[in-house]
């Protein structure tokens, strides 16, 4: 490498070919031999110590070693959430031509804040983010943005509401969400100042969804005592069990009480691509604002959330400022500015690996891979249903099964016991590594998570899996009886 490439932080273009190719070669390696791979490295010391130890390097290493220093020693130790056999947490089975979108995105280094800076890049969000508000079906007037991921969705959104319905003056007001809702919304509120008692968390229902009659009368009490009910936070797949609430009803108790719909459906909204949009799923479209993953079922990799308004001028009044320095940007009545619409001011391309992968593979592609991941977790829930070892405890609901190990020689253990041998089923499997799934615990029961929504998952791998679920727990089940 010349010494003033260096000073330029350069590379001649046959050293960029060479060692892109090279990082190509590694990743089309490493996504080829994944599903003959343990889903996780064995759980072990992780020498960060020692990693904190190493000198920052005032002079350059060869890319060649640095890949080599990458490979082995860290990105060997990864969790691989796009395994196929990754039942964990909510899975992100990405999908290579996104990754692709990122190298491009990184390597054009798209500032995607102000149109003046990336009009083509702007035109493409504007268009993907329509097809967003296409397939929840909300109507034409609603609009978006993308973000980094759930928690940064749910936070705009509330800062809308607080913004359109409280004009930023959160005293009194009251916000109602169940018992089943995801931890970012709380973090949310905590950061847009609202204080704990100002929460009405309320308990789930047999299927895990928020209770209509209890919501009315929370709302109704706290109106007779002059608090301010001001938003409904509703669920589209939690995250625990899938579960949707009553999104129609919800919708309507809020329209009718002039209060905010917010819906979570960070998981569950790619289920609008399945006929379940007209089901299970109605009332979404009403949603007011709407959190949306596509970094979680619609195959992308980290980071894309995306927020939904039901009219996109709220984003605007909630987020738009004009210092000095960025009047240039206000050029012409078109113009679309993201920054405009949310926290950030640079932001990233993230519209692009959605766009550039629904063109490559077509919609109907990712319906079809949403559709399999729907059908394994019903699969999953028969073979678990069958098999005497095992007891279902809260059937398939968009794509997540929970489930116990408890076979009959396991009738005399206590629910303690049980709940223990649960968690150490779940340990003793990412220890062993030919699968992972992790715990929860559902109305105080310490219950198994499997959340099947790789398209790569065959049926016969689903079969081993719980197959070998029930051996380690044949082997555990020794220490407890
Ligand atoms: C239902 C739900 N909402 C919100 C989030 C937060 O999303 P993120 O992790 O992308 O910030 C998650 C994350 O798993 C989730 O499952």
């Amino acid at each position: 490498m010349a010494q003033n490439d260096i000073r330029k932080l350069t590379l001649s273009p046959q050293e960029m070919r060479s060692l892109g190719y090279q990082v190509v070669d590694i990743l089309v390696g490493h996504l080829t031999e994944l599903p003959g791979k343990p889903v996780t490295a064995p759980l072990q010391e992780t020498g960060l110590a020692q990693i904190c130890a190493t000198p920052l390097p005032e002079k350059g290493t060869p890319l060649q070693d640095v890949l080599t220093e990458l490979t082995e020693k860290y990105l060997s130790r990864i969790m691989h959430v796009n395994h196929p056999r990754f039942f964990g947490f909510i899975p992100s089975p990405a999908n290579y031509v996104s990754a692709l979108a990122d190298f491009l995105t990184s390597g054009y280094n798209v500032f995607a804040g102000m149109w003046i800076e990336a009009l083509g890049p702007a035109e493409i969000e504007v268009m993907t983010l329509e097809w967003v508000r296409q397939l929840l079906g909300m109507p034409a007037r609603a609009g978006g943005l993308f973000v980094s991921g759930g928690s940064m969705a749910n936070l705009t959104g509330l800062a809308v509401a607080r913004h359109h319905c409280l004009g930023n003056d959160t005293t009194n007001a009251v916000i109602y969400f169940s018992d089943q809702t995801h931890s970012s919304l709380g973090k949310a509120l905590t950061l847009l100042g609202f204080k704990a008692e100002q929460s009405r968390c309320l308990a789930s229902d047999a299927q895990y969804r928020l209770v209509m009659s209890d919501l009315e009368k929370a709302v109704a009490e706290d109106a007779k005592q002059g608090k301010r009910p001001f938003c409904v936070i509703a669920n589209c797949g939690t995250t625990n069990t899938g579960a949707v609430d009553p999104l129609a009803e919800i919708a309507a108790f809020c329209h009718e009480h002039s209060l905010w719909f917010h819906v979570d459906a960070a998981y569950g909204g790619a289920a609008a691509l399945t006929p379940l949009r007209d089901t299970l799923l109605v009332g979404l479209e009403k949603a007011d604002s709407l959190a949306f993953d596509p970094h979680k079922w619609l195959f992308q990799p980290y980071e894309i959330g995306c927020v939904m308004v039901q009219d996109e001028n709220y984003l605007l009044d909630t987020f738009r400022v004009l210092p000095e320095y960025l009047v240039d940007t206000q050029k012409g009545a078109e113009i679309v500015n993201f920054a405009d619409r949310g926290i950030q001011l640079t932001r990233s391309f993230r519209a692009l690996k959605l766009w550039m992968s629904l063109k490559t593979f077509g919609l109907e592609a990712f319906r079809e891979a949403v559709s399999w991941g729907l059908s394994m977790a019903e699969y999953a829930t028969e073979l678990l249903e069958t098999s005497p070892h095992f007891k279902v405890i809260a059937p398939a609901t968009l794509g997540i099964v929970c489930f116990q190990y408890c076979p009959p020689t396991a009738s005399a253990l206590s629910q303690d016991d049980l709940n223990e041998l649960n968690q150490a089923l779940v340990d003793a499997a990412m220890a062993d590594g030919y699968l992972t799934v992790t715990s929860t615990i559902l109305k105080g029961q310490r219950v198994i998570r499997l959340c099947p929504i790789n398209p790569r998952l065959s049926r016969a791998d689903l079969e081993i899996s719980i197959e070998r679920l029930r051996v380690l727990g044949e082997e555990l089940l020794l220490e407890f009886v």
